[in-house]
């Protein structure tokens, strides 16, 4: 009886607190003051109405932006004369980041926090082209083939030069005899079919069919809240309207997974090639099969992390066992491109590589102790790491993005590295010079310009 009665009072506080939160939390919505994980999903005003308040903002969001790039990095274009991607396209080279009033020696001789007391790390957190905005974003060269992929309310911020092939080569683990399977052609909806019957069994092709296949997204979709006003764009968006030919065209967009919208990452787009070997997807939410993410893709990143939109906004679950599975099987067939310096063990072949590049790789093994994280034959040790880069620069708001740390991310594979520019999760690092003076101020290694040469020559040749 007594217990009774004391579930019964238990009950009753419950409910008085349940209705004091529910009160407080009506009267915080109604003053506009609740932070909330959710999009709008009731929307009330028209697709005009959010379309003329995206583009009164457009001009100026998009002027401070190029501000900070500009800024941040030298944008004029410096690619190699002799070495090329895959695909034919030539690399870039740096460094482009811009340093304020220090030499890179200057640098390098400095603790982290005395370069954070001078605010001169040249390598912060990136913000996304509007980051209180966000959303999917895709480069000119594919909004060049196909026109649906264009935001009325956002440009692409990158250059061209720092972005991978337009089109770039696929190289097939089931045959290698048949090398560049692309040959320049940009993989769709309607080539993929007369390009792979014949080489693909069936259910890679139609893996390969949905990976090329619009699916409703976010930006792309047929809800008012949509940013596209073209009728084939609110179809939505395929795998490899970023995946490009199984690899990377530098598109981007916002991590779903955190909160509120500045803490959220800018992600560049990681290529798919190699995913075979690898056993983290995602540089922060580290899912651990190609299946869960590619199952996570659609349901979830597609929609910043939030269900509720993505129900509203037509989500398509794909089924696991005859769809999930059959794009995964697609995928885990896309191999690194060839590497003609490296042995059967990922160490260069010392009778075909130059001196500069079997330096490189001694140091990368030895003093610069990058294969501590990037193990061959893939140069990757398929874990994450916390390189407590926020160790050089202050918190702080820019342009919408508050300069955070970075967290523990995954350690991406270097094989066929200088294919993917620009570098890291969020593409901070434009360039393989870039990326060396990035580790030699996280690492503290202190590098001669030689040493640095060296190591840039060695990755080239991965
Ligand atoms: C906006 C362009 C975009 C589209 C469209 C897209 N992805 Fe991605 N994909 C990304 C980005 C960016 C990441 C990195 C995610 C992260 O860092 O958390 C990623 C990560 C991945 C990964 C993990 C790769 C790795 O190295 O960890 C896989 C697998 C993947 N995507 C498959 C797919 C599939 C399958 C689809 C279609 C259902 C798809 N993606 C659609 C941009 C895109
Ligand atoms: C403590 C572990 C660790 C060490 C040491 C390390 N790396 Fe990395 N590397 C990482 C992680 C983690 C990332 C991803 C970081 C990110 O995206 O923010 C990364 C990213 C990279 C990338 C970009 C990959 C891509 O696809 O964008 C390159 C290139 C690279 N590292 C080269 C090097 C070189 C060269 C060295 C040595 C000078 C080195 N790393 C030392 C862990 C490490």
């Amino acid at each position: 009886m007594k217990k009774q009665k004391n579930q019964f009072f238990n009950l009753v506080r419950v409910c008085i607190i349940l209705a004091l939160g529910t009160a407080t939390g009506v009267v915080f919505a109604q003053k506009g003051n609740v932070v909330s994980s959710y999009g709008p999903i009731n929307q009330t005003q028209t697709f005009e109405q959010i379309k003329a308040e995206r583009m009164a903002v457009k001009e100026s969001r998009a002027k401070e932006h190029k501000e900070l790039l500009n800024s941040r990095y030298d944008l004029s274009k410096k690619t190699s004369a002799d070495v090329q991607m895959s695909g034919g396209k030539p690399i870039p080279v740096g460094p482009t980041a811009r340093l304020s009033g220090v030499t890179w020696e200057q640098l390098s001789g400095m603790t982290p926090d005395q370069i954070k007391e001078k605010g001169v790390f040249p390598y912060k957190p990136l913000p996304f082209a509007d980051h209180a905005e966000g959303g999917m974003l895709f480069p000119e060269m594919i909004i060049k083939s196909l026109p649906r992929l264009i935001r009325f309310d956002l440009d692409f911020d990158m250059p061209e030069h720092i972005l991978p092939d337009p089109a770039p080569a696929i190289y097939l683990t089931t045959r290698p005899d048949l090398g560049d399977v692309a040959k320049g052609r940009l993989i769709t909806i309607s080539n993929y079919y007369e390009i792979f019957n014949g080489i693909l069994n069936p259910k890679q092709l139609e893996g390969l069919r949905l990976l090329v296949t619009q699916f409703p997204q976010q930006q792309f979709n047929a809800t008012e809240d949509r940013r596209t006003d073209r009728a084939d764009g609110m179809l939505g968006v395929t795998c490899f309207d970023c995946h490009v030919n199984g690899h990377t065209n530098g598109a981007s967009h916002l991590v779903g997974d955190m909160r509120p919208q500045e803490f959220r990452h800018k992600i560049e787009t990681p290529s798919l090639r190699g995913v075979n070997i690898q056993q983290l997807f995602g540089s922060q939410r580290a899912l651990k099969t190609i299946e869960d993410f590619t199952e996570f893709e659609q349901r979830a990143a597609y929609f910043d992390g939030d269900h509720c939109m993505a129900a509203k906004k037509g989500v398509n679950i794909l089924e696991r066992g005859s769809q999930v599975h059959f794009m995964a099987e697609f995928q885990a067939i896309l191999d690194f491109p060839p590497a003609s310096k490296l042995d059967i063990y990922g160490n260069l072949d010392n009778t075909k590589a130059s001196k500069s590049e079997l330096s490189g790789e001694q140091l990368f093994n030895g003093k610069a102790r990058c294969a501590a994280c990037h193990p061959g034959p893939y140069y990757t040790d398929n874990s994450m790491h916390n390189l407590k880069a926020e160790r050089f620069y202050k918190q702080e708001m820019v342009n919408g993005m508050m300069m955070a740390h970075d967290g523990p991310i995954k350690t991406f594979p270097l094989r066929g590295i200088k294919d993917s520019p620009p570098y890291m999760h969020d593409g901070r690092c434009f360039t393989l010079e870039d990326i060396v003076e990035y580790f030699n101020l996280v690492q503290q290694l202190q590098l001669k310009a030689e040493e640095k040469k060296d190591l840039v020559a060695f990755m080239r040749s991965l």
